[in-house]
């Protein structure tokens, strides 16, 4: 059976991860599901937010389904999701972007670039070294155009005008583009971020370094329309990681609104990796059509709370199961 681990973390997380885990249950995916407390919590009680057998235990599942952690006030703290993403080696970061005026995928290189930790500190100067590698611009161009050549085209975004670690990172996108024969075109990362707002439609699959990526996908959850409608998956060659784009939100905690829909979509891709295409779609029919009839939680504008929003994505699976024989699981 697929193990999956499951990490609740802090705030809203465990309010949306607990929907994702009940649409899961009701599309009949049989699955372990084995939770890891770490997080802020953690970190108050035991004064570590993750450990070594955490990690190690996290590698003993197929993947991981993650909510959102708070971070800790300590100048010391290491970002837990880095750790995960550098310990799994999860290069590719997918950013889906849908909704009425975008459609596209954001593909991010999550393991070097400005963030690859290099870093040299003092009180007159400081400086963050920007790591390119062949090799790293390699696999996530691979992968981009693995998602391009069942879709439209690529655009690979980047600065190499100016910062010229990037025009490595260029000419390795390009030569991996023409070698799978995939149409792409070049663009400046400003300008990226000028025609998102501008003209969103024109993109598709987006290919791009790791602070970049960060950038551009909050601003594609802006032309969405909430943070709670964005999912993520981070993709190694063994691993994955699944969650919601947004963070723990302590100004709706506990308050049973938070928008559940990235996570239920995070866990939508995650079927999506095991290969269970039926259920993945299944998902987001669900989602898609309860938020057409205009049922939403108050960041969209509605009055649904966090499980009448899961009941009626549950009741729009059950229906679409009843009409049977399109469904086949
Ligand atoms: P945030 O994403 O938690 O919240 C930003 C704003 O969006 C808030 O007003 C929040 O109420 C709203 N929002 C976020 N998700 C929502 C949802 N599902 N439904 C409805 N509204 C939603 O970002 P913020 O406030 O900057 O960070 C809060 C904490 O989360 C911090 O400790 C931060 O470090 C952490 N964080 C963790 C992340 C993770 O674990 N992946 C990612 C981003 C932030
Ligand atoms: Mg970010």
């Amino acid at each position: 059976m697929k193990r999956v681990a499951l990490v609740p973390g802090d705030g809203i997380g465990p309010e949306v991860i607990s929907s994702a885990v009940r649409v899961l249950n009701e599309t009949g995916f049989d699955v372990e599901l084995v939770e890891f407390d770490i997080g802020y919590s953690r970190w108050k009680r035991d004064g570590k937010a993750i450990t070594d057998d955490d990690v190690e235990g996290m590698k003993d599942c197929d993947c991981i389904l993650f909510g959102a952690i708070t971070t800790p006030p300590d100048p010391d703290y290491r970002s837990v999701l880095i750790r995960i993403r550098k310990e799994l080696d999860l290069y590719a970061n997918i950013r889906p972007l849908r909704s009425e005026r975008i459609d596209a995928i954001i593909v991010r290189e999550n393991t070097e670039g400005l963030y690859s930790g290099l870093e040299v500190l003092g009180d007159e100067e400081a400086r963050t070294v920007r790591v390119i590698t062949r090799r790293g611009s390699q696999r996530i161009a691979e992968v981009a155009c693995r998602i391009a050549s069942e879709r439209r085209h690529l655009t690979v975004i980047h600065k190499a005008n100016v910062l010229k670690s990037d025009v490595l990172f260029l000419k390795t996108c390009r030569e991996v583009a023409e070698r799978h024969g995939i149409r792409y075109e070049e663009m400046l990362v400003d300008a990226a971020a000028y025609n998102m707002v501008i003209r969103p439609e024109r993109f598709d699959v987006m290919v791009t370094t790791n602070l970049f990526g960060d950038i551009l996908s909050d601003e594609g959850a802006g032309i969405v329309g909430s943070l709670g409608l964005c999912a993520s998956a981070n993709l190694g060659d063994r691993w994955a990681l699944f969650e919601p784009i947004h963070g723990s939100a302590p100004d709706i905690a506990g308050k049973g609104i938070a928008n559940p829909v990235g996570a239920i979509r995070s866990a939508a891709m995650m079927l999506e990796w095991f290969g269970e295409k039926e259920r993945a779609r299944l998902i987001e029919q669900a989602v898609n059509s309860t938020l057409s009839r205009g049922i939403t939680t108050p960041d969209l504008g509605g009055r649904c709370t966090t499980s009448e929003f899961t009941d009626a994505v549950i009741s729009e699976i059950r229906h679409e199961l009843r009409r049977g024989d399109q469904v086949d699981l």
